[in-house]
């Protein structure tokens, strides 16, 4: 049985890593899938492999061209009832004091400020129509610090603060929030936080068994599909070699 048919989802960070595996997830269950990023030829390939799914070219950081891009997507009549926040990003892994400001803003802009456009361009919606999930893609840097770690573990506990204050906002409305909270987890992540050291990257996950955006998209997935009476609010999920944000066990 397809589980999401007749639901209406919007992806960001679709084009890559967790957000990808999760569109797919999504759509193997029926739900209509919108996936949303910056690289549109990354969305327009993933799009053809799924039945249904559309794709929007957006960057979260921009608060009127993500609404106007959501709404822009949209037929007529249709609503968004199923939202998965994963555009995000780390940058850099330096001491707060040698930390450039123009990366502190380019992750504040996409994982606090992206993470608020996405919520309103869906969240009116699901609360007038008292039905809806969100999914906010929060960290267990949103729970733990670690050196070097400061300004991205300060937006994700910003994002776990937007996923319990959008609980409290929505109360009653029907709609269900969910942060997913995953160690970690390979994808081009680490490439990005160090800007394309792919040496550097690699050595984040050598000797481990890390999480794969398939594990993180079948949490997502569990999530969703519970009976409307029950709402998972926290998932936190580790690599089994991993211990804490600081601890991990690796095979040399
Ligand atoms: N990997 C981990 O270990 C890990 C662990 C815990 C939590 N997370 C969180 O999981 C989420 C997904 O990360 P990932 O590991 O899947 O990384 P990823 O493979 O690098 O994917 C990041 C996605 O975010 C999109 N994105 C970044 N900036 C954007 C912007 N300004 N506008 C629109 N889309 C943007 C990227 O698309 P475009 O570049 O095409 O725009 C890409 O689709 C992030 O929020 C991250 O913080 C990751």
């Amino acid at each position: 049985m397809n589980r999401l048919e007749n639901r209406l989802a919007l992806v960001t960070g679709a084009s890559a890593g967790i957000g990808a595996a999760t569109a797919r997830a999504l759509a193997s269950e029926g739900a209509r899938v919108i996936l949303a990023a910056r690289r549109l030829d990354r969305l327009q390939a993933l799009s053809k492999e799924l039945p249904g799914s559309r794709v929007v070219q957006l960057d979260v950081q921009d608060a009127a061209g993500t609404l106007a891009a959501i709404q822009a997507v949209l037929e007529e009549g249709e609503f968004i009832d199923l939202a998965v926040l994963s555009a995000g990003l780390a940058r850099g892994f330096e001491p707060i004091q040698e930390g450039d400001p123009e990366e502190w803003s380019e992750v504040i802009d996409t994982n606090i400020k992206g993470v608020l456009h996405g919520l309103k361009a869906v969240l009116s919606g699901m609360i007038a129509r008292r039905t809806g999930d969100v999914v906010f893609l929060g960290s267990v840097a949103g729970r733990w610090v670690y050196p070097g770690g400061a300004l991205y573990c300060a937006s994700k506990y910003a994002v776990r603060a937007l996923y319990e204050g959008a609980r409290q906002d929505a109360f009653g409305s029907g709609v269900r929030f969910t942060s997913v909270d995953p160690g970690m987890v390979e994808t081009d992540f680490s490439s990005i936080r160090f800007r394309g050291d792919e040496q550097r990257a690699k050595a984040v996950y050598a000797g481990v068994d890390p999480l794969t955006p398939d594990d993180v998209a079948d949490a997502i997935l569990y999530a969703v599909t519970r009976a409307p009476n029950v709402n998972i609010g926290e998932i936190v999920m580790w690599a089994s070699a991993q211990a804490s944000v600081t601890a991990c066990k690796r095979e040399t």
